[in-house]
């Protein structure tokens, strides 16, 4: 029997909504408690599916895949007045081809390359904060930030983008902010009023743009190319047609690379360092293992650094929330649903099942040493749309792990409560204030 899917009615409608808009990963938590593993819920205009169930996941992302787009969904196409049409945003057979000409760039061999440079950035990094006075205090969730930022330009596109890093940084805040805020309106209108605050969203995407731009018009112009991402993207040729990419397409791929690439990984280490200061025995079980020069040979002996960041981005992972469209009707674990119907998926929710993971709430690294079932686990994505990036995030995250810890402990600055932002990426509001104990 087909059944209907739970959610809120009449008034609660209302509330869910305002709380919505005020916290959203509780509100979400709330209604897959009250309600279920699948439960529909309004906001604004849209009727919104959410699916906590791993089955449904595993459907959604994997084995009923063609049935779900971005093209239509109202969230990408607000993004891509951010992003424009890149490889997050883009759907179908450009999507495709887009995907299959930076795949390249992540094979095994060519992430391994960079591991030398990901652990030198990291040294620089740590080497500016030896130079610090004693007792001073970092927002750890911006260093990580910089030092991410510089490692996906050097390793993507041969650019140490360090001295626009401020820029660039202050153009992604703006334009991520208003994003949330405009997904998070009950009508998201596109960033195309003469108002101040659209004005502000047009300029730093056209600064962006102005970067991206120089970036790409320098290489052209360049003989010897170093053979990275942008390079392939900016010598392959459509099989059919032979065309090449235009500026417009390299720098809304610039842009979302150097986005998706820097921002995700950030918050995970700063999620991480936060998690082990406030849990000294899996801090020092990962000092045991760590090394100041490590190595990607060193990484199968460095076993607990992949399980703690697995851990971190189960309880707080950086993409908190993604969807789809529907093309067709669907059915998951007996509950249908229609044509055009969004439907979505929280892995800060679903992560905390307790179905699937028993103490939800606890730090535990050990618990990814046992099997679970697919679709519990999904930070990343699954299916064809998983993370181009994920190899690259996971050796790029452990890499750092290991050389920091293998050096200094960050300590969460007494008396600070960290909350969380849930913005296109799930950050510790207002940064992460941590003292250095070198050791
Ligand atoms: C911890 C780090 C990261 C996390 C948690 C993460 C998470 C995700 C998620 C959930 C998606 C799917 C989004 C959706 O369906 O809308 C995605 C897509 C993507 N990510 Fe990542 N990501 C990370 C790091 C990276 C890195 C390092 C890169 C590039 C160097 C990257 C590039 C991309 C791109 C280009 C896509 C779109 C892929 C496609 O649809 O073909 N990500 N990422």
């Amino acid at each position: 029997m087909v059944k209907k899917i739970p959610g809120p009615r009449g008034l609660e409608i209302l509330s869910t909504i305002f709380r919505f808009q005020r916290d959203p990963l509780t509100t979400l938590a709330d209604l897959t408690n009250r309600y279920g593993d699948i439960v529909t819920y309004r906001y604004g205009p849209f009727s919104i599916v959410l699916l906590n169930h791993p089955e449904a996941v595993q459907r959604m992302l994997q084995d009923n895949h063609p049935n779900y787009n971005k093209k239509h969904s109202p969230f990408y196409k607000m993004m891509r007045h951010f992003l424009g049409d890149g490889l997050v945003t883009s759907d179908g057979d450009f999507w495709k081809r887009q995907r299959r000409l930076a795949q390249p760039a992540f094979s095994r061999k060519r992430l391994e390359a960079l591991a030398p440079l990901m652990v030198q950035c990291t040294q620089d990094m740590l080497e500016d904060w030896r130079k610090l006075p004693q007792g001073t205090v970092l927002n750890a969730a911006d260093e990580m930030m910089k030092l991410t930022l510089r490692i996906v330009g050097l390793a993507l596109f041969s650019l140490d983008v360090s001295a626009e890093t401020r820029d660039i940084a202050h153009c992604l805040e703006v334009l991520q902010g208003q994003m949330t805020q405009r997904f998070q309106s009950l009508v998201p209108l596109p960033p195309v009023l003469p108002t101040k605050r659209d004005r502000l969203f047009r300029e730093s995407r056209r600064r962006l743009d102005e970067i991206a731009m120089k970036i790409v018009a320098e290489r052209r112009a360049q003989s010897n190319r170093p053979q990275d991402l942008l390079t392939s993207l900016l010598e392959a040729r459509d099989p059919e047609t032979g065309e090449s990419m235009s500026d417009r397409q390299l720098c809304d791929e610039l842009i979302t690379f150097l986005l998706a690439g820097h921002e995700t990984t950030a918050n995970a280490l700063a999620w991480t360092f936060y998690l082990l200061s406030l849990n000294p025995d899996q801090r020092r079980r990962l000092e045991a293992e760590s090394k100041a020069a490590p190595t990607v040979e060193d990484l199968p002996q460095m076993p607990l650094s992949e399980r703690i960041v697995l851990e971190s981005m189960r309880l707080y992972p950086p993409v908190w929330v993604y969807g789809r469209m529907s093309y067709a009707p669907d059915e998951f674990m007996g509950y249908k649903i229609g044509k055009n119907q969004l439907v979505t998926i929280a892995p800060y929710v679903l992560h905390r099942n307790p179905a699937v993971w028993p103490n939800p709430e606890g730090f535990d690294p050990d618990r990814f040493l046992l099997e679970r079932p697919k679709g519990a686990y999904v930070p990343f994505a699954h299916g064809p749309r998983l993370c181009i990036g994920n190899h690259f995030a996971m050796m790029e995250a452990r890499l750092l792990l290991v050389t920091i810890a293998s050096q200094v402990r960050l300590n969460l600055q007494a008396g600070t409560r960290v909350g969380l932002e849930a913005l296109v990426t799930l950050r510790p509001r207002g940064g992460l204030p941590m003292t250095l104990e070198w050791r």
